[in-house]
């Protein structure tokens, strides 16, 4: 059960030359670690047993025992194809540039697309697995017209019980494998199909009568029966067959109590027994493979854990709990498969002293198991647990139940350690899932619609899909203003029209928008607000840092405010209930404003003036006075509005201003406008480092638990001051709104 370059030194457990423990230690328990000699081992046991001088013999590795780019590599250097059972499979071996010629896909219920790639890749030999197959093959065929015929062989059942558990047995009469070489008319028929096509040929059969047979005899009655069966085939048809797969299924020894395998031999009775009949029989076999995948790695791989603790229950039980179980082998819960497992580090076989124990994982299932009733020798917390044989179906079949992650892959060669696989973080576990709807943030100020614009007017298609949405769907930020910005000579309506047709937020789940705009001094007369507003934009800001025909910026004269036409424009902007945003004007204009308009104000994105004297950033008085009109203040990620001084400007900055500015207006007056600008080719790297992007915002409500806030303080300044003020603003969302 131990691997070819495993020994013990004072009672510890070495793979080449590194000790277990420090294995374990260095890279983490769950840890899978693979002993590179043994897999070569096995493969020079099948390069050379598995021969013939009367046809081609060809290994193909099933890659579905384990899969990773370090493997594919190592059979790719014996000359050996792999064996794929999904489009899945067959992207991860193109993506490691493995010849595709020597591929074969099977599957039971291959979908078009996946038949479609497979072709396209050009993958060597499709299995088909049944009628139906050949009709869509054909169909597909006859549209994408490939140059040479598309290669398949036809699975047959050719109805041999294998000795295995009933889970991994393929080839009762019941299995749903493949056609049964007893019904001879459906063969039949599937033959003709395929001679009749232009594009695919038919090269032969392929079986498999389970996994871990540990009978040579049942892989003898297997080529025995194929080859009888390929006999009256080409008889009946007319036809002659050159290649015979026989699949894997190669067993090996898990306990003690299994029988020790031979592959040597097994693999030779193969080749003899079809040496035996192929003259006898006439056929024209020109190839013959074999698909083993657990005699090759099985044995080669181990895993590691950690002891946690112990515990005897009441019952009488003695209970060893280790840091891994189901999730990285479900073989025992699933099909009451049995290991043998060591103390790594106190490796004494012949100690008196052994208790039986039970090894157990940490998920909440009963059926979390290593081992049962296991005679181990006494273990203590934080020694390591080595399981045996677990390189087939342990890493391949692993999940993520229980929000665990999955342990690393390490190839060990003598002296070398070569990382596989990295082990999962945390971080993998949202990888894929859509939004965190529990902690959400409403981002009330991103120039979007410029960066729309901009990219569509530069020749730039899908910004929004291709940018904007990989991002904003791993982020917590669920709605947002998406503003126009307006440069001189800029037709703003024109360019708002165009960065509209830009926005598809159906991939986004939960996302809110409200439409905006940042600075006004391209809007020829106060009516043309009233065209933006039919267009469904319900939010303003009259200047940027400019002084304009309305009012005056942060940037400008600081005795300048609003002018008469700016008022007015207030007055009708409050008449269409639009929110009214005082970000960018300059002081005097702030308080202009507060004089004629009083509801829906907020100041999107600008930070505290006494932490960080910007021109962009409000006193307390102007916060005070935004407080009185039940206004909003957004504060905001911009590097030089949190600090002047560079390494100062850090979230723990950020999160000063946001305590200044509670303490000053209260927690109900407050939100946020990040104003990203990792998406504006003019202001790269202009946020703080920690929140560089949406995807990092999530940053922002971990320092907001860790200064103390509570849930629901939290959830108020991401979200709910916004939205529960403003929701009838939102004009589209990706469940589908559009005025
Ligand atoms: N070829 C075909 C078509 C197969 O279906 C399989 C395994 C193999 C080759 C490789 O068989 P091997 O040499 O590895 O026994 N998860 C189960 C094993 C399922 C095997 C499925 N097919 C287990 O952990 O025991």
């Amino acid at each position: 059960m131990r691997t070819i370059s495993m020994k013990v030194k004072d009672n510890e457990l070495y793979v080449g030359s590194f000790k277990l423990e420090t294995l374990a230690k260095q890279f983490k328990t769950p840890l899978y670690v693979y002993d590179e000699q043994h897999i070569r081992h096995q493969l020079d046991i099948l390069k050379e047993n598995f021969q013939s001088k009367k046809y081609e013999c060809m290994t193909i590795y099933a890659t579905k025992a384990f899969l990773a780019p370090y493997m594919m590599q190592i059979i790719h250097e014996y000359g050996m194809g792999l064996d794929s059972v999904s489009e899945g499979d067959l992207y991860m071996i193109h993506r490691a540039g493995f010849p595709m010629s020597r591929v074969v896909l099977h599957g039971n219920n291959k979908t078009k697309e996946e038949l479609i790639y497979a072709i396209k890749q050009n993958v060597g030999y499709i299995v088909v697995d049944r009628m139906e197959e050949i009709d869509l093959l054909e169909e597909i065929l006859t549209e994408m017209k490939p140059k040479q015929p598309i290669q398949i062989l036809l699975r047959v059942n050719p109805g041999i019980h294998a000795h295995t558990h009933e889970y991994i047995q393929t080839s009762l009469l019941s299995s749903k494998f493949g056609e049964s070489i007893y019904d001879e008319k459906k063969i039949d028929d599937i033959i003709k199909k395929a001679k009749n096509s232009s594009f695919m040929k038919l090269l032969g059969f392929h079986c498999h009568i389970g996994s871990n047979i540990h009978q040579a005899k049942s892989f003898q009655d297997a080529t025995q029966t194929m080859l009888d069966f390929m006999k009256k085939v080409e008889e009946r048809n007319h036809y002659s067959f050159e290649v015979l797969n026989l699949g894997g299924g190669f067993g090996i020894q898990y306990t003690k109590d299994d029988s020790k395998i031979d592959l040597a031999s097994m693999v030779q009775s193969i080749t003899k027994t079809i040496d035996q009949y192929l003259d006898q029989y006439d056929l024209g076999i020109q190839k013959v493979m074999i698909e083993p995948g657990r005699s090759i790695v099985g044995e080669a791989g181990f895993t590691l854990y950690t002891v946690g603790g112990m515990k005897k229950t009441y019952g009488g039980k003695n209970y060893v709990f280790v840091d891994g179980g189901m999730t990285d082998n479900i073989r025992p819960a699933l099909y009451q498969a049995k290991y043998t497992v060591d103390v790594a580090n106190h490796v004494d076989i012949d100690s008196p002293h052994k208790e039986i124990v039970d090894i157990v994982g940490p998920c909440c299932e009963s059926g979390d198991i290593i081992v049962t009733d296991y005679p181990l020798t006494p273990v203590q917390k934080n020694d390591t647990i080595v399981t045996y044989c677990t390189g087939a179906y342990g890493y391949s079949m692993s999940s993520n139940y229980n929000g665990s992650v999955r342990g690393a892959v390490v190839f060990v060669n003598e002296n070398q350690t070569h990382l596989a696989v990295r082990r999962e973080e945390f971080e993998d576990l949202c990888r894929t899932t859509i939004d965190i709807s529990m902690k959400r943030m409403f981002d009330c100020h991103s120039d979007m619609l410029y960066d729309l614009w901009t990219n569509k007017t530069k020749g730039i298609e899908n910004r929004f899909k291709k940018y904007h949405v990989p991002q904003l769907s791993q982020s917590v930020i669920q709605g947002s203003i998406f503003t126009m910005y307006s440069p001189n000579d800029f037709d703003l309506i024109e360019a708002c029209k165009i960065a509209l047709n830009e926005i598809h937020l159906e991939e986004l789940s939960h996302f809110k928008v409200v439409l905006g705009l940042e600075g006004l001094r391209n809007l020829k007369q106060v009516e043309d607000i009233d065209i933006l507003y039919q267009m469904g934009f319900r939010h303003a800001m009259v200047t940027w840092n400019e002084e304009n025909k309305y009012a005056t910026g942060a940037k400008s004269n600081p005795n300048r405010g609003f002018t008469e036409e700016g008022i007015r424009l207030l007055k009708r902007m409050e008449e269409l209930d639009m929110i009214i945003d005082l970000a960018h004007l300059n002081e005097k204009s702030f308080y202009d404003a507060l004089k004629v308009v009083h509801k829906n104000i907020i100041y999107s994105h600008g930070n505290v003036k006494t932490l960080c004297d910007h021109p962009r950033n409000v006193t307390d008085d102007q916060m005070k006075a935004l407080a009185k009109v039940d206004g909003l203040l957004g504060l905001t990620l911009a590097n030089n509005f949190v600090d002047k001084e560079e390494q100062n400007q850090t979230l723990d900055r950020f999160l000063e201003h946001l305590k200044h500015a509670i303490s000053i207006m209260g927690i109900d007056h407050i939100c946020f406008g990040f104003d990203f600008m990792d998406y504006l080719s003019d202001f790269p790297n202009s946020n703080l480092e920690e929140v560089k992007d949406a995807t990092f915002a999530y940053r922002i409500i971990e320092g907001m638990e860790k200064i103390g806030l509570s849930e629901e303080e939290i959830d108020k300044i991401c979200y709910r001051n916004f939205y529960d003020r403003y929701q009838d603003k939102i004009i589209m969302t990706s469940e589908g709104k559009k005025k």
